[in-house]
């Protein structure tokens, strides 16, 4: 079964794709151009399943075989923010660019003083087919600081420690980051749906 992502994110596609490794994931801006996507829903399931009806809109027309469109909507919620940045994670810092978002992160719990604060990640993940729309969520538990540290992953990662664990996400290599994080949790629970749909 075919599987086209709702996304051009490469480091995100990267992630999923090692974690379905069964699955043939196929970026669909790889098969038609891409084209903007208005995420305004006001949860993650929304936006998740904005995207991957849109895409799946588009796809169907050219498609002669099954397949499903998934996508996957995700950022971090920081306590000492009151959830911030939350849906706005991909564009917090208006410009949009990783650091810029991380950087106005750390701002705002600057300005408060404090250097760490409880957080999450959340990842909302959509299939959208022939057969219906379905979402599930993951999650990923633990604080932000405000010195960031690490090279690997993206987005968030080198201010996030996961529960448990002393090191950044961005300090983990793909592997470890893969077993904890919210896009593991949410995309295990797809392919239990994919099983039985
Ligand atoms: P989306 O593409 O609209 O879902 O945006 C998600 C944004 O949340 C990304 O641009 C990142 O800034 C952030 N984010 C989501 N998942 C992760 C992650 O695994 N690590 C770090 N940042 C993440």
């Amino acid at each position: 079964m075919k599987i086209i992502l709702a996304s051009s994110n490469v480091k995100k596609a990267v992630e999923i794709r090692d974690i379905l490794k069964t699955f043939e994931v196929v970026c669909y801006s790889d098969m038609i151009p891409a084209f903007e996507i208005v995420e305004n829903g006001k949860s993650f399931q929304e936006n998740a399943l904005i995207k991957a009806k849109a895409v799946y809109a588009k796809i169907q027309g050219i498609m002669n075989e099954s397949f499903w469109v998934l996508s996957d909507d995700s950022g971090l919620v920081v306590d000492a923010l009151g959830g911030e940045p939350g849906i706005f994670s991909a564009r917090y810092s208006g410009e949009g660019s990783d650091v810029a978002n991380l950087q106005k992160v750390i701002s705002k719990l600057q300005e408060k003083g404090i250097n760490e604060s409880r957080a999450y990640f959340c990842a909302a993940s959509a299939i959208v087919g022939e057969k219906g729309d379905y979402c599930v969520h993951g999650f990923a538990y633990g604080k932000v600081i405000t010195t960031p540290r690490g090279q690997h992953g993206f987005g968030y990662d080198p201010i996030f420690i996961h529960t448990n664990h002393s090191v950044t996400f961005a300090e983990m290599d793909r592997l470890q980051k893969n077993t904890l994080s919210h896009r593991f949790k949410s995309l295990e629970l797809i392919q239990i749906l994919l099983r039985y749909l």
